[in-house]
């Protein structure tokens, strides 16, 4: 089938690759000249496992293409995905504005039939809009064409995007129109062979959906959190409770990990705007904003951890740190904890050596050189000269160190883990005094088995 797709950040180029791998004619668009000319000559801008071949083996084919035009893009798709970003505007809303500028575009040179879907993760209501949208810049011309609006929201996480785009658990088709629903069947088909995992609702329903799914694995995480807190507080241990509680089914393993707060370009833009959403149709969303509260107060902790360690005293200290993606296997640093801790310490008078395998150029976009802020090649360069050690990602690098060498190179031996990555016996074993998120120290006597151990890696 013919594609068309607006917007070439992570959402778009990953599904518009997909969607070119299982034999489409995809043709993305892009404003950004630049970024389009990069793509055209093999670039991807961003790092995401497996994507900058498939993107390359695709463009070569000549299933796959790069424009800035909106028009000949309007013509060419049969589908016309709208995959542009909806950034938090100052009250924490979506901002609709690119969304409705590409439905404008839309409108102004669609010249047949042609399906629109939102893939960009937009309030409740925005179908209707962008219909609006599409059919006012129609009449402002005169035209009459048909065209459908569904919604279509992603899934992906960073990090597995290709795989979750390849091979998703869900397909939500939010859509009135069976004309549409249809269309969007034909060019899934190829992600759903073993069994159907299309979802067919309306589009409010859909646009709710993926707020819904966000919001409560969110809750799930600030949940733990809290559980941390208080398992701090009444000496217990938070990592057994995880796994005491992960084994019920009704609860799961997954996304019950306490550690020192989630980031992401999806979790906290999510929560605050469906917060929003609710307040604007009067309802007071007490839960989500209580998810916020505890994930904005659990990315001061590693902070929180460290300057009662020094009772205060964080002038002239060097703290290594360990991680400044988000996440592992990104070089996302969007609402990373690793910036509110580098913030806070550098606030203190503090000085930070940091090491990520992927992130350091986009902290030097974000923060520039600084004489506070020394970016290490390698994760054991960046003890040379620190005071303690504080583990923000979970990289899998950082899950078995040579802690003797940490010790020895320290200044003052102790570890911060904000993802509690190792077993508080072994690290103190070493020598080393351990920190972790919500690990009472009333059970350092008991063996704990490694936490890293039982983790599952899906989960990272
Ligand atoms: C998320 C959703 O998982 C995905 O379905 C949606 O489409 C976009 O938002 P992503 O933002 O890529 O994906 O990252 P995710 O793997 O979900 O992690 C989000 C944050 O939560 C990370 O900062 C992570 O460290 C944190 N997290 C995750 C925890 O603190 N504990 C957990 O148990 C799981």
């Amino acid at each position: 089938m013919k594609v068309t797709l607006f917007g070439t950040g992570y959402v778009g180029l990953v599904t518009g690759t997909c969607l070119a791998e299982m034999g489409n004619r995809v043709l993305c668009v892009d404003v950004d000249a630049g970024k389009v000319a990069r793509l055209k000559n093999g670039e991807v801008p961003i790092f995401e496992p497996g994507l900058s071949p498939m993107v390359k083996r695709n463009f070569e084919s000549g299933r796959l293409d790069f424009t800035t035009q909106a028009e000949p893009a309007v013509h060419h798709g049969e589908v016309i995905f709208i995959a542009v970003g909806t950034p938090p505007d100052e009250d924490g809303s979506a901002d609709l504005r690119y969304v409705l500028e590409v439905a404008r575009s839309i409108g102004q040179h669609l010249d047949r039939y042609a399906v629109v879907v939102n893939k960009s993760t937009v309030p409740v209501g925005t179908a209707d809009k962008v219909r609006a949208t599409i059919a006012q810049a129609l009449a402002e011309r005169g035209a009459v064409i048909p065209f459908d609006v569904v919604s279509n929201p992603e899934f992906l996480k960073e990090g597995d995007a290709v795989e979750d785009c390849l091979r998703p658990d869900r397909i939500v088709i939010g859509s009135s129109s069976e004309r549409a629903t249809q269309v969007l069947r034909k060019l899934y088909a190829p992600f759903n062979r073993n069994h159907d995992r299309t979802v067919v609702m309306d589009e409010r329903s859909a646009e709710l959906t993926k707020y819904a799914a966000n919001a409560m694995l969110a809750t799930k995480i600030s949940f733990m959190n809290e559980i941390a807190n208080i398992a701090e507080r009444v000496g217990a241990d938070v990592e057994q409770v995880r796994r005491g509680i992960g084994s019920d089914p009704r609860i799961g393993y997954h996304f019950i990990y306490p550690g020192c707060g989630y980031g992401g370009s999806c979790f906290p833009k999510d929560v605050q705007a469906l917060e929003r959403t609710a307040r604007t149709v009067d309802y007071d969303a007490r839960l989500l904003g209580a998810v916020e509260a505890v994930n904005h107060a659990q990315k001061g902790k590693l902070f929180e951890l460290i300057e009662r360690h020094y009772g205060g005293a964080l002038k002239g200290k060097t703290v290594a740190l360990w991680g400044l993606a988000f996440k592992p296997n990104t070089d996302d640093m969007r609402e990373a904890s690793s910036r509110r801790l580098m913030e806070q310490l550098w606030a203190a008078g503090a000085k930070v050596r940091a090491f990520d395998p992927e992130a350091r150029a986009e902290t030097t976009r974000i923060y520039g050189e600084r004489a506070d802020l020394t970016l290490c090649e390698d994760a054991y360069e960046a003890l040379d000269g620190a005071d303690v050690l504080a583990i923000v990602t979970e990289w899998k690098a950082f899950r078995a160190p040579d802690f003797a060498r940490i010790r020895d190179v320290l200044k003052d031996p102790a570890v911060f883990d904000g993802r509690n990555l190792y077993d508080p016996a072994q690290v103190e074993d070493m020598g080393l005094a351990y920190y972790g998120i919500g690990r009472g120290r009333s059970l350092a006597s008991v063996p704990v088995p490694s936490a890293a151990m039982l983790r599952p890696a899906a989960t990272a």
